[in-house]
């Protein structure tokens, strides 16, 4: 089958990419030159783990064609996913600008009995505007809401074991179709074995906890609105279960408990679960501010009560400004003048710093006045593009980073981080003291070996 994919981000690349493995031929349309450019050279533009591979596969098959001509990726193709960003408006709701500019370009190539997918988060009722506009020079064409759950990071990992298929439509044909292109992703994926692409899942999900059940008793079908709810309240209720963690690691600091200690009971519940319940700096990325922003403006526009979501920002915001709270107190015990930050991506295994904590803890320490000495495994370049100041330097290993610094914060949990000669950065360092601002270090190790320890709530 023709397939064509609108959109080479994360999504999308990932989709085409996995997809022209399996026997469907893949078009990946993107505006950007230089993206396609890499895309044709077999690489993918942003850091993600196992992707490679995979772009690389569907290059020299001939599979995966990357291109910037919608009447080459349109033309007979038989399903169009639409895997486009949707970023916040100012009003905190989602622009949907690059979805309308997609379906004008698109319309004039459609087939007649083509169906077009949207796998980008748009809020309830797009889907139904979308199929209006169509269905206005297209009868035959069906939109179909298929929205994406994949995390950065293990984004290859989470194409290949979908955990629930959500796929909504009025037409139980279009619906089909759509459930057996991610069916063939399925049986590949049952093929290559689910260890292969797991080298950061391990951070937040237990690969183990992954159990390939039966196709159809993971397919979900329903309504288009039904379909896009589901996706804004995941993400919704995923950044509430950090919020709830960080509200309870704030009064765990108050009350003199360790907040790990607790969240590992907590999390043992089965109803509760361990993942998403780690205290830190807080959520970011490109998916949970926007998305969390956008299901509050809609609830507001159907008169909906956003209260929780509200608290839940609220709650998120209050993070960095208390590790920016415990730094300007420990340097009225000791003056600090430079800090190392570790990690500068707004979560471990990916280069991307949209919305990232770190920076903006980052921001707001140098709006006080501190000298940043700052590392990153992979959003270095990114980092040094987007963001200059005067007292921020760009080192070039944590160790480098440490060099001459009165206080040192684990910003971004890398693994590598973790696993630190920390005696060494302890004979670097001008003063030996650690905030811990994602609780992942050894609290004891690292208490034995002389440094002063400062973890979230613990
Ligand atoms: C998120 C969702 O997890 C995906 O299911 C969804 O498909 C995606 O958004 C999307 O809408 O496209 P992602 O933004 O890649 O994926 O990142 P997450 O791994 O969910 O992490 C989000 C933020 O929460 C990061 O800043 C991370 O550091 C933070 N986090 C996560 C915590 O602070 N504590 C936790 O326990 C878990």
């Amino acid at each position: 089958m023709k397939v064509a994919i609108i959109g080479a981000g994360f999504v999308g690349l990932t989709l085409g990419a996995i997809l022209s493995s399996t026997k469907h031929e893949v078009f990946c349309l993107d505006i950007d030159n230089e993206k396609i450019n890499t895309i044709k050279k077999g690489k993918s533009y942003f850091y993600e783990p196992g992707l490679d591979e995979f772009i690389e596969k569907g290059i020299n098959s001939g599979k995966l064609v990357p291109t910037l001509s919608y009447k080459q990726a349109i033309t007979d193709a038989e399903v169009i996913f639409l895997t486009l960003g949707t970023p916040s408006n100012a009003d905190g709701s989602l622009n949907l600008e690059f979805i309308y500019k997609a379906i004008d370009q698109i319309n004039p190539y459609l087939n007649n009995n083509a169906i077009v997918a949207i796998k980008s988060t748009v809020p309830v009722g797009t889907c139904r505007q979308v199929q209006t506009i169509i269905n206005n020079k297209h009868k035959g064409v069906k939109v179909v809401s298929c929205p994406e759950f994949l995390a950065e990071a293990s984004a290859v990992y989470d194409t290949l074991n979908m955990d629930r298929i959500v796929i909504g439509s009025d037409y139980p044909e279009a619906r089909k179709k759509v459930a057996s292109i991610m069916e063939d992703i399925d049986k590949l994926a049952a093929k290559i074995g689910i260890d292969s692409y797991s080298e950061y899942t391990a951070l937040y999900k237990k690969k183990e906890s992954f159990i390939r059940k039966d196709f159809s008793k993971r397919l979900l079908l329903m309504s288009l609105e039904s379909a896009e709810l589901v996706k804004v309240s995941a993400n919704s209720f995923l950044a509430t279960k950090i919020s709830f963690a960080n509200f309870i690691a704030q009064l765990a600091e108050q009350m003199g408990a360790d907040i790990n200690d607790v969240l590992a009971a907590i999390g043992m519940d089965s109803r509760i679960g361990r993942s998403n319940l780690y205290a830190g700096l807080g959520w970011g990325g490109s998916c949970f501010p926007k998305d969390v922003s956008g299901l509050i403006a809609s609830a507001k526009s159907v008169g909906v009560d956003a209260g929780i979501l509200e608290a839940v920002t609220s709650i998120n915001n209050q993070q960095i400004d208390l590790v920016v709270s415990k730094v300007n107190e420990l340097s009225k015990q000791k003056k600090i003048s430079s800090i190392a930050v570790l990690g500068l991506s707004f979560k471990p295994g990916t280069s991307d710093i949209r919305y990232s904590p770190p920076l903006t803890l980052i921001k707001k320490l140098l709006d006080s006045d501190y000298q940043v000495r700052a590392f990153d495994p992979k959003a270095i370049p990114e980092v040094s593009s987007q963001f200059v100041h005067a007292r921020l330097e760009l080192a070039n290993s944590a160790y480098d980073a440490a060099n001459g610094s009165d206080l040192l914060i684990l910003a971004t949990e890398w693994p590598e981080f973790l696993d630190l000669d920390y005696k060494r950065i302890k004979t670097l360092m001008k003063q030996t003291q650690i905030i811990d601002a994602r609780n992942r270090l050894d609290k004891q190790k690292l208490q034995e070996i002389g440094f002063s320890y400062y973890g979230i709530g613990r």
